[in-house]
C-alpha cells in the first residue's frame, strides 16, 4: 500500500525531478537542511498518497505541465507547489504558488523551500486557524485557503503576488495583508499601473527633481518615498510597460533607485504587494513581461476565488451590502425573498464580489417593501451549461457542474452520484464541501 510506504508527516517534502541524478541531490540538500523529503515519479495520486506539505516539480520533468493541474484538482488545498525552472506552459506557471529560476544555488533553493514550508501551517495551527483574515468576508473552503496563507506572510516583507478575476477582491486583500503586518502603522501606498502613460507612471513610482522636464517646478516625492515604512500595492502590475519594468525590478533588488532627473540614490523600506487578472506567466511567454520580474513579485502567489466557487459565502456577502446600503439608504428592507435567495444563489457572478456588490445596492434602492425580490435584482442567469461553453470553462467549473448536476439527478444521494460518476463518495463529499455546492436546491 502507497499510504503504508509514505506514513503521513505534516511536513513532507516530496520532489519530483527530470533525472535521477538531479532527483538526488536535491533530495540530498533538503535532508541536510533536516527536511523530511521523499522522491516520486510524476504521478500524481501516488505524490498525493505522500501527503506531501510542499512538492517540488523540476519544469523540465515528464509530463510536468499536466501534473500541476492534477495535483492541484486532486486538493487538499494545503499543499503548495514549487515549480523549479520555467514551464512550457504558462497556465501551469500560473497554478503553482512559488517558482525559482533553475540555475539557482542549493542554499537558495533549500532556503526557498524552508520559506514556503514555514507558510504551512501544522496540523494544530490549521484547526485553530482564525476563521476570516483582516476583516475580509466569507468562510467558504476556498477563502480558507486565502487567509491562512495571508496570515502566514502578513507577518514577514514577502513580495506577494495577487492574482484573480476582477472583482474578486484582491485589493481588499492586499489592504488585509498590510492591516495585519508589522508595517500597519506606516503607510499603505497604491499605484494603479494601468492608469497612466509610461513617463508619467516612472515620475508617479519614483518622483522627479525640479525641472527634470516641462512643468516639473519643484522636486515630487514618488509613490516608493512615501511608502516608506509602509506597504507599496502595485495593482495591475501586469499593464507596466517594459521599460518601467527594468526600473521596477532594479528597485526590488537593490531598495534603491534615483528620481526622473535626478542621479542621486534614494533608498526606501517599503513592502511590495502586487495584483493582476492577467496571467502574468503567458505574458512572459509572450514577452510582454519580464521572466526576471516575475520571479521577483511571484514570490508568493496568492489566488483569489472566483464568487462561483464561493457558495457558502454568498448569502453572508449579500445580506452584508443589504445591511449596509439598508443604513445609507433609510430603508427598511430586512431580507431576501426565497425567489431572490434562489437567485442570487443560481447566479454565476462574472463580475465577483463587486458585480454583488452593485447588485445589492441596486435592489435596496428600487425596493419598496420589506424583502428584497427576484425583480429588484439586475441579474439574468444564463442557464446554459458550461459543457455549452466548451473551451470557456475551467476543468473546476465543469467538474462543479458535473457534480450538481448529477447530484441532482440522484435526488441529492451522494452515493449514487459517487457510483454515476465512476469516483469515490469520499470525492464527492470532498467536492461537495470544497466548492460549496448547495445540497437543497429547489428544482
Ligand atoms: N472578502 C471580502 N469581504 C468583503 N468585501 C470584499 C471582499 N472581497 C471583495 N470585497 C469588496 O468587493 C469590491 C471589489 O473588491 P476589489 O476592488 O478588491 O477587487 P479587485 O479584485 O481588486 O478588482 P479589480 O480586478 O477590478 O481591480 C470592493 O468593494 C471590496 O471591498
Ligand atoms: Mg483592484
Amino acid at each position: 500500500m502507497m499510504s503504508a510506504e509514505y506514513p503521513s508527516s505534516p511536513r513532507r517534502i516530496v520532489v519530483v525531478a527530470a533525472s535521477d541524478d538531479e532527483g538526488r541531490s536535491w533530495e540530498q540538500s533538503l535532508r541536510d537542511a533536516g527536511h523530511d523529503t521523499v522522491r516520486c515519479a510524476p504521478d500524481a495520486p501516488r505524490i498525493a498518497s505522500a501527503e506531501p506539505a510542499l512538492v517540488v516539480i523540476d519544469g523540465d520533468a515528464p509530463r510536468a505541465a499536466s501534473l500541476v493541474h492534477e495535483l492541484r484538482g486532486l486538493g487538499p488545498g494545503g499543499t503548495l507547489l514549487l515549480l523549479l525552472g520555467s514551464l512550457d506552459g504558462g497556465e501551469a506557471m500560473a497554478a503553482v504558488d512559488a517558482t525559482l529560476v533553475r540555475d539557482v544555488d542549493g542554499q537558495s533553493f533549500v532556503d526557498t523551500v524552508s520559506r514556503l514550508l514555514g507558510l504551512v501551517p501544522s496540523a494544530s495551527r490549521t484547526r485553530a486557524a482564525k476563521a476570516t483574515f483582516g476583516g475580509l468576508l466569507g468562510v467558504s473552503p476556498a477563502m480558507q485557503r486565502v487567509y491562512r496563507l495571508a496570515s502566514q506572510v502578513a507577518p514577514t516583507r514577502a513580495t506577494v503576488l495577487v492574482t484573480g478575476e476582477s472583482g474578486t477582491g484582491k485589493g481588499a486583500l492586499a489592504k488585509a495583508i498590510h492591516d495585519e503586518s508589522p508595517r500597519a502603522r506606516g503607510p499603505f501606498v497604491s499605484v494603479h499601473c494601468a492608469a497612466l502613460a509610461e513617463t508619467l507612471l516612472e515620475s508617479e513610482l519614483f518622483g522627479h527633481e525640479k525641472g527634470s522636464f516641462t512643468g516639473a517646478d519643484r522636486r515630487r516625492p514618488g509613490r516608493f518615498e512615501l511608502a516608506h515604512n509602509g506597504t507599496l500595492f502595485l495593482d495591475e502590475v501586469g499593464e507596466i510597460p517594459l521599460a518601467t519594468q527594468v526600473k521596477l525590478l532594479r528597485v526590488l533588488q537593490e531598495r534603491e533607485f534615483e528620481r526622473v532627473g535626478g542621479n542621486q540614490a534614494v533608498s526606501v523600506d517599503v513592502r511590495i504587494l502586487a495584483a493582476t487578472n492577467r496571467d502574468l506567466a503567458a505574458d512572459v511567454k509572450a514577452g510582454r513581461f519580464r521572466e526576471d520580474l516575475f520571479y521577483r513579485l511571484n514570490v508568493v502567489r496568492i489566488e483569489m476565488p472566483p464568487l462561483r466557487m464561493r457558495q457558502t459565502d454568498l448569502m453572508m456577502l449579500a445580506t452584508h451590502y443589504l445591511e449596509l446600503f439598508r443604513a445609507e439608504n433609510g430603508k427598511q428592507v430586512n431580507g431576501f425573498s426565497d425567489a431572490a435567495r434562489e437567485r442570487i444563489l443560481e447566479y454565476p457572478w462574472p463580475g465577483n464580489v463587486r458585480e454583488l456588490e452593485n447588485a445589492i445596492e441596486r435592489a435596496v434602492v428600487v425596493c419598496e417593501g420589506s424583502l428584497i425580490e427576484e425583480e429588484h435584482l439586475p441579474i439574468e442567469i444564463d442557464r446554459t451549461s458550461p459543457i455549452a461553453r466548451i473551451p470557456g470553462s475551467t476543468l473546476a467549473e465543469i467538474e462543479r457542474y458535473a457534480i450538481v448536476a448529477t447530484l441532482q439527478a440522484a435526488g441529492g444521494s451522494t452515493a449514487k452520484a459517487a457510483e454515476i460518476l465512476g469516483v469515490s463518495v469520499r470525492t464527492v463529499q470532498y467536492r461537495v464541501h470544497e466548492y460549496g455546492v448547495a445540497r437543497a436546491r429547489r428544482g
